[in-house]
């Protein structure tokens, strides 16, 4: 059996699985703490102390020494800055960190093709305009940086002592070189990063390592296991769903929101930012919206008003579609396809009779509209697609997806194993390292379990394009 471990922003989840079903699975809240306006950090020891309490929690289903591979996956982007004795300098500097806004413009300056070669625009969530803002602002830290790190990579290093990242993690830095999957020099000197800084990049099913002693006795995994790279979470949230080929899409509605189409070719398409990223297997790649705010409003205002997500998405289904005011939901900021670090939430429409249930419906209407804006920067693209199977937590939600069919035009898919996601993928990369799985098998797609068509709705698209007309008016205040 094949264990996968995703480093998720809201918690670190483990999945034990079989080459055909999932056997375990467990799952450690972890928080994000925003120590100033638009700061998102987490210390890269609390992933590592995550990952033994769901290792423990795991031992109590199945029996860890049984593990024949590992694969990693995580949030991607973070900056895991290490010195020579290879321990974290400070907290790790997260995707949905918007600090590093001047950095990106002097990095644009210095490098004009860099969209074309690193595959997106520069914004504050890459690793790189963190590491020019490091040095500008935390000279001292910056003096004692000797490598860097993803933060899965960071739980790698623990497990095995090897300094090691996969291509689609890699591709989130901008250091990377998309075309050659090789990293390009120039930017990393252009961002005060010393190329030796960067780990050494492999395809994510390849072996990178081995459980050490010292590991094993921290786990209860047995030494001497093999860990394969993996890869960043968007790379193995498709492995999970067999999105390894072109015409093969999918949403993730987790924290961050992601819509991912595959490809054999690299097409940078920079100017509504669509990131255009290595696949974490061979001769691979994809195009991806990313949207910082995913489903995570569903929780922000769940936390407002008292309630759990499922308690916001039953409410949300009782809220009026048609008069409840419209909602922003760029509590960090949005990436794709805005690219705008600087834009924040708000309510619109507030009526005297507006009830909870209206705000957690034009919450959850809003998170679909991020959606129909993402299918909207992919031009036809889109169209060729014949569903999106949608995975991550809002993926419960029949409301949500129902929403998201509707306002893209596509039918949206839930299969099999849909809330395991990433943490699934990381574990079929480890079957496919020890030579269990062929890279064909990780094309295999899920069965479906439930299916959502697009409904022709004028109510619901006047309110997309009020959505979008107060975007244009907010975005002009700040
Ligand atoms: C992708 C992105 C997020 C993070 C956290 O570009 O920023 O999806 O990987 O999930």
């Amino acid at each position: 059996m094949f264990l996968g471990i995703d480093i998720g922003t809201s918690a670190v989840k483990l999945v034990c699985a079989d080459t055909d079903r999932i056997l375990a699975t467990s799952s450690i809240d972890i928080k994000t703490s925003s120590p100033q306006s638009g700061w998102s950090e987490q210390h890269p020891d609390i992933w590592w102390q995550a990952t033994r309490d769901a290792l423990s929690q795991l031992a109590r289903q199945i029996t860890l020494s049984e593990v024949q591979g590992i694969g990693l996956s995580g949030q991607m982007h973070g900056s895991v800055l290490l010195d020579r004795n290879l321990r974290p300098i400070r907290p790790a500097i997260l995707w949905n960190d918007s600090r590093a806004i001047r950095e990106c413009d002097e990095l644009r300056a210095a490098q004009p093709q860099i969209g074309h070669i690193a595959g997106v625009l520069p914004l504050p969530g890459f690793t790189a305009p963190k590491i020019a803002w490091l040095k500008q602002h935390e000279p001292a830290q910056y003096a004692q940086l000797a490598h860097i790190l993803l933060p899965k990579d960071y739980i790698g290093l623990c497990l095995h002592g090897e300094l090691a990242t996969d291509t689609s993690d890699a591709a989130g830095t901008m250091w990377l070189d998309q075309a050659s999957r090789k990293w390009h020099v120039g930017i990393a000197e252009a961002t005060d990063v010393a190329p030796d800084w960067l780990p050494q990049v492999f395809d994510g099913h390849v072996v990178v390592g081995t459980v050490t002693a010292h590991a094993a006795a921290e786990t209860g995994l047995k030494p001497g296991v093999p860990v394969v790279a993996g890869g960043g979470d968007a790379a193995t949230g498709a492995i999970s769903l067999g999105a390894t080929e072109p015409g093969r899409g999918f949403i993730s509605l987790g924290t961050s929101g992601q819509l991912f189409v595959a490809d054999r070719r690299y097409k940078p398409n920079p100017e509504r930012y669509v990131h255009a990223f290595a696949h974490t297997l061979p001769d691979r790649w994809y195009q991806m919206a990313a949207m910082l705010n995913g489903a995570r409003p569903i929780s922000w205002i769940g936390g407002q008003l008292g309630l759990s997500a499922a308690e916001v998405v039953a409410l949300a289904e009782t809220g009026s579609g048609d008069r409840g005011p419209i909602f922003l939901p760029y509590l960090t900021g949005e990436r794709s396809p805005l690219g705008d670090p600087h834009i924040r939430a708000c309510f619109f429409g507030l009526e005297d009779s507006t009830t909870r249930a209206d705000l957690c419906r034009s919450v959850v209407e809003a998170i679909a509209f991020c959606f129909a804006d993402a299918a909207q920067s992919f031009g036809d693209t889109i169209d060729s697609l014949p569903e999106l199977a949608a995975i991550g937590g809002g993926s419960q939600s029949d409301l949500l997806l129902g929403l998201i069919a509707s306002v893209t035009g596509r039918p949206v898919i839930r299969s099999e194993g849909s809330d395991s996601g990433p943490a699934y993928g990381a574990a079929q990369l480890a079957a496919c390292g020890v030579g269990t799985y062929g890279i064909a098998d990780l094309s295999v797609q899920p069965q479906t379990k439930d299916r959502f068509e697009p409904v022709n709705h004028g109510a619901l698209q006047g309110r997309l394009t009020l959505f979008r007309r107060l975007y244009t008016a907010v975005s002009a205040v700040d």
